[in-house]
């Protein structure tokens, strides 16, 4: 999942596209790479391996390009391994068409074969570059009308009529200077509009600087974009539904500021987000939660018969706590599924069952395509999403917004604690229609209220926590457990230390371990339990005994009060006091913390994780 922008203005072409690039690395940052028209219309392509600042930034600073007109990309490989040949953009047979591409071509083999036997030769190894030798020769096949050069979006369109896959791609010629064109079927693509000046980028992120004025491109749309206007048409209808959003978060709360990580960043902004998540939706009077966008009838949501929620990674975890949730609250049974299982096993689903799918970006395509299985079934898609706007989003029959702001950090966070957060509401609401007394909802409701203050005294912490992640730093393997509620917390705590530090991680119910994973238990084999003081405390105790009996270090997360827990583990952090259904979002921040600290003691990059992306939009 790269990262794309275009822009076609007034300005110098090549610093805003630098800038862009530097916002949409969290995308993918493998390699990097700019092309330019100039004015006297050269086209000079300048592209790098590696991470932009060390690569791109410096050739470009050496061999500098001007011009007003240009395409930019960075790069998370799936067709052929990052080196300079690979990055994008990549250019047509003649020289003269320059493509930057999000997505995978799945015939691309096909059309290399074919143009291979016509004599085009190949500089890579990449799908994208047979993307561009395809457009170009469906440009050079069009009849030229009085010497007039061909017409760049009619081979554009043209061109995608023959591919297979998915793509949200910016494409600029040498013939037409003043002229980008975008398109995008299945990867997101973004048109932003400027004074004299448009964009063309996968994530308002690196626009938003310029502009808050945007045009969220759906599936098949083909946009002829220049410095004055725009026009958008569609391959698969007559006409394409434009409608102009404005973005709802300004510049600086894409900007890091004074932490020294995004991912740290947006460890300290979870109190906001919850506070963000609540805003407007409790409703004491009635002791129940309220949403506008579910687009469902009471009677429609109470006749909703099983739950099925879709997530990958961490929004898995988050759907796991979901389950929960909505079982104990409501008495609803939830069936949590990987969106990439749920939309290829044909699972047998009741007629009153709703899909629930929950996604930070709202783009990753193993969720998009949960939903749309669902809805080609016949089944109501929900969502709960942060990025507005996004794919999935628009795709839902109904949904709910996280308003949690920017995440940059590839590892999710405070994205996590907003979707635990409108889930405890989301059981309350449904719970409410059915067998949860005005008293429980109320008691829920007044938890979570507190929430944000006790995230506050737990981040108050954060030197501690520092301390004790510099004890166990060295090791080379974890183990996270937890029960019940904290199980998926368990899971969680291990994915983020997987993810940043590259440390051996594993989740698993604590009750789990003896049915194996504990033969792995030894003196350097730190397990953290989540160990708060709720109905699982006394057997998840027992199970913390098994881990002590072999040696195993223990870091306890426990409840504020807790003296028992001291006589048994190694190190304890405390959570403040909470009900059973709220220590998940309480709980996850620790191991957050711990998690960040680890890996920045180790040196690892933290916002961009060798091998991962922040939004997964190939399945
Ligand atoms: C989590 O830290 C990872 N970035 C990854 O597992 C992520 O949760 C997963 O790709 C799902 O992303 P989404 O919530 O944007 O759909």
């Amino acid at each position: 999942m790269c990262g794309i922008i275009g822009y076609v203005g007034k300005k110098a072409a090549a610093p805003i596209l630098l800038e862009a690039l530097r916002r949409l690395q969290y995308r993918g940052y493998d390699s990097a790479g700019i092309a330019v028209l100039s004015d006297d219309g050269r086209l000079t392509v300048r592209k790098k391996v590696g991470k932009l600042d060390d690569g791109l930034a410096r050739l470009v600073q050496d061999q500098p390009v001007t011009g007003h007109l240009g395409i930019g990309h960075t790069r998370w490989a799936t067709h052929g391994p990052p080196s300079d040949e690979n990055s994008h953009p990549h250019l047509d047979q003649s020289g003269k068409i320059a493509v930057v591409h999000n997505g995978v071509i799945e015939n691309c083999d096909r059309l290399k074969e074919r143009f291979l036997k016509a004599g085009h030769i190949f500089r890579s190894a990449t799908d994208t570059e047979v993307l561009a030798h395809l457009i170009g020769d469906h440009y050079d096949r069009q009849p030229r009308a009085n010497g007039q050069p061909a017409s760049l979006t009619q081979a554009v369109c043209d061109a995608l009529r023959e591919v297979i896959g998915t793509y949200g791609i910016a494409v600029i010629s040498s013939e037409h200077p003043g002229l980008i064109i975008g398109a995008r079927r299945g990867s997101p693509l973004i048109i932003g509009i400027g004074d004299n000046e448009n964009f063309l980028t996968s994530d308002s992120n690196a626009i938003v600087a310029h502009t808050r004025q945007v045009v969220f491109l759906n599936d098949y749309d083909v946009a002829t974009v220049t410095a004055e206007r725009f026009d958008v048409q569609n391959l698969g209808a007559d006409t394409a539904k434009v409608q102009i959003s404005r973005l709802e978060f300004a510049s600086e709360e894409a900007e890091r500021g004074a932490y020294s990580h995004f991912m740290l960043k947006e460890i300290f902004e979870q109190p906001r987000a919850v506070e963000n998540a609540l805003r407007g939706r409790i409703d004491f009077e009635a002791a129940t939660a309220r949403f506008g966008g579910l687009n469902m009838t009471v009677a429609e949501l109470r006749s909703i018969e099983r739950i099925v929620i879709g997530a990958t990674g961490t929004s898995w975890h988050a759907a796991l706590v979901g389950e929960y949730l909505i079982e104990q609250l409501a008495h609803l049974p939830v069936e949590v599924e990987f969106s990439h299982e749920f939309s290829t096993r044909n699972a047998p689903l009741q007629r009153d069952t709703v899909l629930l799918v929950l996604s930070q970006s709202g783009e990753t395509a193993d969720t998009l395509g949960a939903l749309r299985e669902a809805k080609r079934r016949g089944h109501r898609a929900l969502s709960i999403i942060n990025v507005v706007g996004s794919t999935i989003a628009r795709e839902s029959d109904g949904g709910i917004y996280m308003h949690a702001g920017p995440e940059i950090g590839v590892a999710s966070t405070k994205a996590f604690v907003s979707t635990l957060t409108i889930l405890s509401l989301l059981a309350v609401h449904l719970g409410r229609m059915r067998m949860l007394s005005a008293a429980q909802a109320t008691e829920i409701l007044r938890a979570l209220e507190a929430a944000p203050a006790q995230l506050q005294s737990i981040l108050a912490q954060d030197a501690a926590i520092n301390k004790l992640a510099l004890k166990y730093a060295s090791a080379d393997d974890f183990f996270f457990l937890g029960r019940g509620y904290t199980y998926p917390i368990a899971l969680e705590g291990a994915l983020k230390l997987k993810e940043i530090s590259y440390i051996h991680a594993e989740g698993y119910s604590a009750a789990e371990m003896k049915h194996g994973p504990i033969a792995l238990i030894d003196p350097k084999t730190p397990v953290v339990f989540v160990i708060p003081q709720d109905s699982m405390y006394e057997k998840t105790l027992a199970n913390l005994a098994m881990i002590r009996a072999r040696r195993g270090p223990i870091i306890a997360l426990a409840t504020e009060g807790d003296t028992q827990i001291q006589n048994v583990a190694d190190d304890v952090f405390y959570l403040p006091k909470t009900l059973e259904p709220i220590y998940p979002i309480l709980a996850a921040v620790p191991l957050q913390l711990l998690a960040y600290h680890i890996a920045v003691s180790r040196g690892c990059d933290v916002d961009k994780p060798r091998n991962l992306a922040k939004s997964v939009t190939v399945q």
